[in-house]
């Protein structure tokens, strides 16, 4: 059995002690899951074997999500005791939108804090910003060079861009190798991510096949992605994909009485408060699905169909279920903002442990390659 293999298998165990909810891996092979309160709950089991690499980026591009919490950080954050454990901010990936140095300065900042404050334990994931590893860009360069450009004119993502009226330049289109780059050069072994990146992750594995072939078997470690089934797109207040991009995004944080108006505002239809609703597709079921009990969850279902209760209550409830799952977060989020210091301590501390495995791999690489001795 191949090391990948492997580990994908323990991945498995151990998901399928953990709980109930569905995970699938690029390779399709799905595990159970569990995610209430992830700063609350006991810790799952560590297992003993060979440790496996995690790694997810986040953009610091604008305020985060709850597309972004259960896409990636949640499933990063849950699996950091499971492995060695590589967070990252994509401050390179999110200047193809931004070009306000200030402005990227403090969605850096304030991603940290965000994703601190949600459970990423720096004492377990190596914390850090994309740019304090400078060698990704070597990296990125030497997969150019085998990378097809259909390869990266077929990547959905970057035709959404262009067909959004975002200008194409090197960066866009180039943005999956950069992408590819992050992940090979930690040896990752396992990705958490949203379902709309499974292509840039089909795209590393690709160039990481080619690296393989040209430089040796092992050059490179070939990733996993893993989507889960159960928020692999969290709808926006529209019931569209929840994005920046869209403007109808959900923040994690924010000011109460205008993220409870923001919950209002969540598309329904014109049924009459009388009669039954319809379960299906509908935004405000599947994002209350995202907080609240399997049992509450039921109840709604059933209030639904029978019909009674008017979008209103619905949405109350589901503003409560939200405010309050967020609740521990907020407070520890307080605690980082009160400790100025903390956030870039993590990060620079972060920046040395992840250019020390990065240095590794690629000196490999420039081995392999013939840059160097
Ligand atoms: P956005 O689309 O808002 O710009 P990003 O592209 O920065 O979000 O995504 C960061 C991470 O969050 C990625 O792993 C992505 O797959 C995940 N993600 C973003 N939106 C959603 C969503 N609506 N549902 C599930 N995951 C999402
Ligand atoms: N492209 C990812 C996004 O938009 C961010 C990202 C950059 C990333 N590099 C990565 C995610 C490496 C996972 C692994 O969300």
């Amino acid at each position: 059995m191949t090391k990948s293999r492997f580990n994908l298998l323990r991945v498995v165990a151990l998901f399928s002690m953990a709980g109930t909810s569905l995970f699938t891996l690029i390779s399709q092979v799905d595990t159970q899951y569990e995610f209430r309160n992830p700063i609350l709950e006991k810790k799952p089991p560590r297992l003993h074997a060979a440790p496996m690499r995690i790694l997810t980026g986040l953009q610091p591009s604008g305020k985060l999500h709850i597309g972004n919490f259960f896409g990636a950080m949640e499933p990063a954050i849950r699996l950091q005791s499971q492995g060695d454990a590589y967070y990252f901010i994509a401050n390179y990936h999110a200047m193809t939108s931004l070009h306000d140095g200030p402005a990227l300065l403090a969605n850096t900042h304030e991603l940290a804090v965000d994703f601190l404050a949600c459970g990423l334990d720096p004492g377990k994931a190596v914390f850090f910003r994309q740019s304090d590893v400078p060698e990704v860009n070597e990296l990125a360069w030497i997969l150019s060079t085998v990378c097809p450009m259909g390869l990266l004119e077929r990547c959905h993502s970057f035709k959404d861009k262009v067909a959004k009226g975002i200008a194409a330049n090197h960066a866009l289109f180039a943005y999956p190798v950069l992408m590819a780059a992050d992940i090979l050069l930690y040896d990752s072994n396992l990705v958490p991510v949203g379902k709309d990146q499974k292509q840039h992750l089909e795209v590393t594995r690709d160039l990481a096949v080619k690296v393989n072939e040209a430089l040796g078997e092992g050059a490179l470690t070939v990733p996993d992605a893993l989507i889960r089934d159960d928020t692999a797109v969290v709808p926006g207040v529209d019931g569209q994909k929840m994005s920046k991009s869209y403007g109808n995004t959900i923040p994690l944080f924010g000011e109460e009485k205008q993220l409870r108006k923001l919950m209002m505002k969540i598309v329904s239809d014109s049924t009459p408060v009388e009669d039954p609703k319809p379960t299906e597709n509908s935004t405000i079921l599947g994002l209350y699905k995202l907080f609240a009990s399997e049992a509450d969850y039921q109840t709604m279902v059933q209030s639904f169909l029978q019909g009674g209760a008017g979008y209103g209550s619905y949405k109350t409830q589901l503003w409560e279920s939200y405010w309050n799952y967020f609740a521990p977060m907020r407070q520890r989020r307080e605690e980082i903002l009160a400790d100025p210091g903390y956030v870039d301590e993590v990060l620079n501390q972060g920046a040395l442990r992840a250019r020390e495995t990065a240095s590794k791999v690629l000196t490999r690489i420039r081995k392999a390659t013939g840059l160097s001795r």
